[in-house]
């Protein structure tokens, strides 16, 4: 299903109050992830606050601001949530276009945003819909945190990129190779297993995790360490996290000439 959202900039007290409601709902936090005060600096210094109404209701919001790293200037979005009820209807994919669109009208052409790679659904939306590329992974980037998504594990994050210019507007998702070797894998037990002996440096590597993260602690805590053993080393000697399917099968390419891709 797909909803007509209204994506607009949000400036005015009641509009950002409700944006920080929202985030705070979504992430399952006592404390607001972005506060007001904060949201509301934002705003007032031109930084990137959106809301994503659906017939007049607020639905999704995004928050970032402008950076700057050694390939130049960049948009950094902080936070991206939609509201239970319009998960799944769209509102997630026109928020990101949103977002692209207040970037290239301000001639950024790069949006970078960090996320669990345990969150298959995020994955496949960053890496598979919108043709976004993970570029670095980060142990406990936020270290321990309390909300509904966070406790009681590491909070590893991997950075992705989003070039806008391919196409002239942004890119198309990889294309998926079919590697030789699975690194990480699914155990019968539910457990990772590992195939770290069967890696060829240069060759393309494809991940298997769970679709849904595992409701119960050991085993979340297992895999967290499991995919940070598997997918670190990778990325910090250049490989890039091209594709990512909705079923939990990830593919990690070697670094290529093309540092996009
Ligand atoms: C991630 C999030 C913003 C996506 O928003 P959304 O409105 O649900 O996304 P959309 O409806 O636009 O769907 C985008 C794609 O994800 C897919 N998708 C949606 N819900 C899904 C689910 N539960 N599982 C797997 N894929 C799903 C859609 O099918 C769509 O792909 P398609 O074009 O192949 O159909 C939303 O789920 C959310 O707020 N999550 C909690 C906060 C969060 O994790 N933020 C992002 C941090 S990076």
């Amino acid at each position: 299903m797909v909803t007509e959202v209204h994506i607009r900039e949000l400036a005015d007290t009641k509009e950002l109050q409700a944006a920080t409601a929202l985030i705070t709902k979504v992430w399952q936090a006592e404390n607001p992830p972005v506060p007001f005060t904060f949201m509301r600096a934002l705003s007032q210094a031109g930084a990137q606050v959106l809301g994503g109404y659906v017939e007049g209701r607020l639905a999704g919001v995004a928050v970032g601001f402008q950076g700057r790293d050694a390939q130049g200037s960049l948009l950094h979005s902080h936070a991206v949530g939609v509201d239970e009820p319009w998960r799944g209807t769209g509102v997630g994919r026109a928020i990101k276009f949103g977002q692209r669109d207040w970037c290239l009208e301000r001639g950024i052409k790069r949006i970078a945003w960090t996320f669990d790679p345990l969150r298959v659904h995020n994955a496949y939306f960053n890496l598979g819909r919108l043709g976004a590329v993970g570029v670095s992974y980060h142990a406990d980037f936020y270290g321990p945190m309390n909300d509904g998504f966070n406790r009681g594990i590491p909070t590893d994050r991997v950075l992705a990129h989003w070039y806008l210019t391919q196409d002239g507007t942004s890119p198309t998702p990889c294309a998926a190779p079919s590697p030789d070797v699975t690194l990480l894998d699914i155990g019968d037990d539910g457990w990772p297993t590992s195939n770290a002996a069967t890696f060829r440096s240069g060759a393309d590597v494809r991940l298997r995790v769970p679709p849904t993260p595992p409701a119960d602690p050991p085993t979340v805590l297992r895999w967290r360490l499991a995919l940070r053993e598997a997918m670190e080393p990778l990325m910090h000697t250049g490989y890039r996290w091209t594709t990512a399917a909705a079923d939990g099968t990830y593919v990690l390419t070697p670094p290529t000439e093309d540092a996009q891709h």
